[in-house]
């Protein structure tokens, strides 16, 4: 099936079908979003009802334009804007998001991220590179003379885990369970969620913040050398953080802080493996290595689309948008715009065209950046360097998700 037999495109309307429920779609959305670009790259998107956009420059103006903002409750009303009243099965949920960065705008956005910015990347990020090295090279211990593994579970789901959690100061042993948390929280972002994953939701954050409630506990008594402690005992222009700020900020770090650099990790060895590139090439020094990581971000971002609301009226592209309504961006597909990447589908690390739009840009830009990127600059040479055969043992599977795009399952041998 081809990308353009996925869409149905009004051209003079700009309006487009697409259901993301089409394995062909959620596979390889690449294919469709290079089919976008070439007949609409701003478009309303019939099923999910808001207007879309993909170029990189209207991408990349409105992460940063003031305009348009992640929250509108700050400034308007439920009524006035006709939104419906938040569903009671999911209280926890929202109340663990109430206090979240990726829920904020001005001022408690700038005093949070401050707060949280401050200790994370000054203090913590390039310290943690040895252990990462040494927990890298732990793990390839343990399938190395098997011949072959399970890519996700044995390597790309432990690594962001076990580093956020030390990072915050939760228990590493709490991984697997932090893991459980997490991935019924984050089925709250995906298209096309059921009832069930709203409950399924709901219980995971009322578990979670329980959890991170206790340990704010001991924290507060007894303050260690960790993220949550620093949190807990710094004040901000004579404020200290409330106890639902502190958990929402925990457990959107934790969130945020592994769930797409594991996709990451799965969807770059596989574009790796998948290229005629050769690892020793790609990663023969730090520049270079440096290059392949963000070429891989570019065309297999794991997390695909991010959405504002207009804070004001405000036409972009020939389309008028009211005070309240939500676009959506394609961050995905901007890393994939014909205006700024040769041969955007084809993975090129010696490229030097314009920087990745993965992780966002303005004052939402992803602050565990430097910490991915460490993460993803270590890890992945390793992997290759130590294992010189590794090819892949079976077609991975795409996970049936959507806007999240990584693998269910990434089986490798050497
Ligand atoms: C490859 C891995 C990652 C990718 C692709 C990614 C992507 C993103 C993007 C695109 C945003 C901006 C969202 C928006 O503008 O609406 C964002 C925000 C955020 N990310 Fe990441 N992220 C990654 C890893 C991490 C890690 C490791 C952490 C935690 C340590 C983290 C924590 C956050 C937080 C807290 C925000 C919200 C920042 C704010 O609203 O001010 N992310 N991320």
């Amino acid at each position: 099936m081809t990308a353009s037999s996925l869409l149905t495109v009004d051209h003079g309307a700009r309006q487009v079908s697409l259901d993301v429920r089409d394995p062909a779609f959620y596979r390889d959305p690449n294919q469709v979003y290079a089919a976008l670009h070439a007949v609409t790259p701003t478009f309303y998107w019939k099923e999910q009802k808001q207007w879309y956009f993909t170029g990189y420059d209207h991408v990349n103006a409105l992460l940063r334009d003031r305009r348009f903002g992640r929250q509108i409750l700050h400034i308007a009303s439920r009524e006035q804007l006709g939104m419906p009243a938040p569903l009671p099965h999911t209280r926890h949920f929202d109340a663990a998001e109430a206090w979240s960065l990726l829920e904020l705008e001005p001022p408690e956005h700038t005093r949070l991220r401050t707060l949280v910015n401050r200790a994370f990347v000054s203090r913590h990020i390039e310290k943690m590179k040895p252990e990462i090295t040494e927990l890298t090279h732990q793990l390839i211990d343990r399938f190395e003379k098997d011949g072959k593994t399970e890519l996700l579970s044995s390597f790309a789901d432990i690594i962001p885990v076990t580093m956020i959690a030390r990072m915050i100061g939760i228990p590493e042993e709490m991984g697997p369970q932090l893991l459980k948390w997490s991935h019924a929280y984050v089925r709250m972002y995906m298209f096309a969620r059921t009832e069930d994953d709203e409950y399924a939701a709901d219980r995971a954050a009322e578990e979670f913040s329980d959890y991170i409630r206790s340990i704010i506990a001991e924290r507060r008594a007894n303050p260690r050398d960790d993220l949550l402690s620093h949190m807990v005992h710094t004040e901000h222009k004579g404020q200290y953080l409330t106890e639902e700020e502190l958990i929402s900020t925990a457990i959107v770090l934790l969130n945020a802080g592994h769930e797409a650099t594991v996709h990451q990790i799965g969807n770059s060895v596989r574009t790796i493996l998948g290229s005629d590139h050769s690892p020793q090439a790609l990663f023969r020094d730090a520049a270079a290595t440096e290059r392949t990581v963000e070429e891989c971000l570019r065309i297999g971002a794991p997390v695909h689309i991010f959405e504002r609301y207009a804070l004001e009226n405000v036409e972009v592209d020939g389309i008028p948008f009211q005070r309240g309504d939500k676009v959506g961006l394609i961050l995905a597909a901007a890393n994939l715009d014909p205006k700024k990447f040769t041969d955007p589908l084809v993975f090129k690390p010696e490229r030097n065209e314009a920087p990745n739009l993965s992780f966002g840009a303005g004052i939402h830009f992803c602050i565990g950046a430097p910490l991915a990127r460490l993460e993803l600059n270590i890890a992945l040479p390793i992997l290759f360097e130590r294992l010189p055969g590794l090819k892949l043992a079976s077609e991975p599977v795409v996970k049936d998700v959507y806007h999240f795009h990584g693998l269910e399952r990434l089986d490798l041998e050497w």
